[in-house]
């Protein structure tokens, strides 16, 4: 059992730095945006002048953060591994998204509620389950009052030795014991060497739920 968040963390960076000339390899890259926000983005748009703010958590090589840029959101895209943010800048060296090196657990104060719309995919699984609770309340923290959270993850369906380690369905019902709705919930199919389901979750914040984070 890994004792702290960071240790736990720690081999992300190694991976891409390993992987800069054979990005091929990096297990969960898909080099283009994730089908789910894509299907997302397509009913969501922001309007014209509106100019809503996204966050991508664990950015890895920047393709959601991307697409969330070109539908029109000012984005945030955090990754503890500053070699995936390297990578995601040189592939996409000519966009106004703000590549940060941020641990979600350790995330600045003006974050705190700042984003009308947040994604997360294979993330939270990619923490020990002793980690998850803390991981969800960090990130529904970072959901503004009426924003929008799309929560993309594998369900367990069998023993994982991890990483990963998929979620269950109880685990996914964290969010809303931290205060949001469900507004949309599939379980969505999809080959995969870890479980052929993915839940498919996007959640919806009706009030102000921010608080500082225990250690
Ligand atoms: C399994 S990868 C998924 C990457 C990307 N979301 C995707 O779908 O391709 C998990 C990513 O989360 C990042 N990560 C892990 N723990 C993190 C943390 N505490 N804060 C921010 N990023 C983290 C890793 O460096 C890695 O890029």
């Amino acid at each position: 059992m890994k004792n702290s968040h960071k240790e736990a963390t720690a081999w992300f960076d190694g991976l891409y730095k390993a992987n800069r000339e054979s990005k091929e390899k990096i297990p969960w890259a898909r080099h283009e945006v994730n089908p789910l926000l894509k299907g997302y983005l397509e009913n969501k748009k922001p309007k014209g002048d509106e100019s809503k703010r996204a966050l991508v958590i664990g950015c890895g090589l920047g393709d959601d953060a991307k697409a969330l840029e070109d539908a029109g959101y000012q984005v945030v895209a955090i990754d503890v591994a500053q070699s995936a943010l390297d990578l995601a800048q040189e592939k996409f060296p000519d966009s106004t998204i703000r590549f940060e090196k941020q641990d979600i657990f350790e995330m600045p104060k003006e974050y705190c509620e700042y984003f009308d719309f947040v994604f997360e995919a294979f993330t939270i699984q990619s923490l020990p389950v002793e980690f998850r609770e803390r991981m969800v309340e960090a990130i529904v923290n970072t959901v503004a009052p009426k924003g929008e959270l799309l929560v993309v993850a594998h369900k367990r369906e069998k023993h994982f030795d991890g990483p990963p380690w998929p979620l269950e369905e109880i685990e996914m019902a964290m969010f809303q014991e931290h205060g949001l709705e469900t507004l949309f919930y599939e379980i969505y199919q999809e080959e995969s060497a870890i479980s052929k389901n993915f839940f498919n979750v996007l959640y919806h914040k009706p009030e102000s739920s921010c608080k500082q984070l225990t250690q």
